[in-house]
């Protein structure tokens, strides 16, 4: 019997690390635990991983058609998943940043009129392909240092029309870029400025309104489902606004997100657990018992320390706490225009150890595995294990620590997105 020989072959991998999971997230101690393979190598076929392990056995398999890519000396490991990002928006918010270095706070900026909805303003006015060529060079960044999968959010539209046209920028971007994306609608991002003072109306407006065009519009039937979030804070919206919200939207079979605790505690993580939601985002305020509730449950906490070192602020996510009480976490850059331009997985796993107090296996996981499974690809990414998506990075490092401990650098030599060399 003739087999097919593998189309690419990365062998000689100093450190491979495969992060192979049994079913679901990793939690406790299984979340500083990489699957470490010395002298490892993964064969390609097509878009898939075919076989995983010790380099001279994956090179038995070789043919005279395969192509080699030698990783001596380097560690070769799964694609980043950033799963919590607003990548698609248009314009920038420069002067904002400097205001705060002058001592205005961000959510005092967002009550004047300003922050999220000056870039609503920017993204309500720009075309579909402007806000598609700003948001292409931030996925080319972000591919660049390795990033293979990113969830995107909606939220800068906050009426009907908007909302679905960052929808359409989203599927444009997945299906033209190599990085896949996986859309969010967030249309409780803000309460928009014609809206001031009737925040029970505009809720009333995305429940009543933009979620049946979600489903006209055909987003509805999409694997893994669409998601719905909602910005629960004072400012934005009350628990009772992000319930109704996030209840219409399990109704329509969406998968539910919640961005909670990240300037106030007001119990947006409960919220999380009373509806099942795949994951509660931000947690840098969360009560310990809000915390016990979720790690008794199967929601990933989402963990964004860029966001706090943007706005230069000094409060962290506990995430030790958060991990030793059993909960699973993963790591997002929340890169967005406000609170966190950033499109680089690896500084975000640096101020995670420094900071959050994560091993540099930790956030390793939380950066894979583990964010794929706050998206529900965990079937289809985040590891290297035959069968799923051939999505590996080649890192110019002689062991996985130097992830996290050297930064500002790009250390990523090969980016190969479904099989093929991309970067
Ligand atoms: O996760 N806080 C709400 N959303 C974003 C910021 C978005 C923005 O400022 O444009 C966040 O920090
Ligand atoms: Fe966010």
């Amino acid at each position: 019997m003739q087999t097919v020989s593998p189309d690419l072959l990365v062998h000689s991998a100093r450190q491979l690390l495969s992060l192979a999971s049994p079913e679901g997230p990793r939690r406790g101690r299984a979340m500083g635990e990489l699957g470490l393979i010395q002298d490892g190598a993964v064969a390609i076929q097509g878009d898939r991983v075919v076989r995983v392990g010790n380099s001279r056995e994956v090179l038995a398999a070789a043919g005279t058609g395969s192509k080699l890519i030698d990783a001596s000396g380097k560690v070769v490991m799964p694609g980043f998943v950033d799963p919590h990002t607003h990548v698609v928006f248009a314009g920038d918010r420069a002067s904002e940043f400097e205001m705060r270095l002058q001592g205005a706070s961000y959510m005092e900026i967002l009550a004047a009129g300003g922050g999220i909805m000056n870039t609503v303003r920017a993204t309500r006015e720009a075309s579909l392909g402007e806000i598609v060529s700003q948001s292409r060079k931030r996925l080319d960044r972000m591919l660049a240092q390795g990033t293979t999968t990113v969830e995107a959010k909606t939220g800068y539209g906050l009426n009907t029309d908007t909302e679905m046209k960052m929808l359409e920028a989203i599927r444009l971007l997945d299906e033209s870029h190599a990085v896949d994306l996986v859309p969010t609608f967030l249309g409780a991002h803000a309460i928009p400025v014609e809206y001031k003072g009737r925040a029970d109306e505009y809720v009333s407006l995305v429940v009543d309104e933009m979620m049946p065009a979600l489903e006209a519009e055909g987003y509805l039937d999409h694997q893994p489902p669409l998601f719905c979030d909602a910005f629960c804070e004072d400012g934005a919206f009350s628990v009772g606004q992000s319930r109704r919200i996030l209840q219409k939207a399990k109704d329509l079979g969406m998968g539910l997100k919640i961005h909670a605790d990240e300037f106030n505690s007001l119990g947006g993580t409960a919220l999380a657990m009373e509806l099942g939601a795949i994951s509660a985002d931000h947690l840098a305020c969360t009560p310990e018992k809000e915390i016990e509730l979720l790690a008794d449950s199967d929601t990933v906490g989402v963990l964004l320390p860029g966001t706090p070192f943007g706005l230069a602020e000094a409060h962290y996510a506990p995430a030790r706490r958060i991990i030793d009480l059993g909960a699973a976490v993963a790591l997002a850059t929340d890169l967005n225009p406000g609170t966190c331009y950033c499109e680089s997985m690896p500084f975000i796993m640096a101020l995670a150890c420094r900071y959050m107090g994560m091993t540099p296996a930790e956030t390793i996981v939380a950066s894979t595995i583990n964010a794929a499974h706050a998206i529900a690809l965990g079937y289809e990414v985040g590891s290297l294990e035959i069968g799923k998506k051939a999505d590996l990075l080649v890192l110019d490092i002689p062991d996985h620590r130097h992830l996290s401990y050297r930064f500002g650098t790009n250390l990523v030599q090969t980016v190969i997105k479904a099989g093929r060399v991309v970067s």
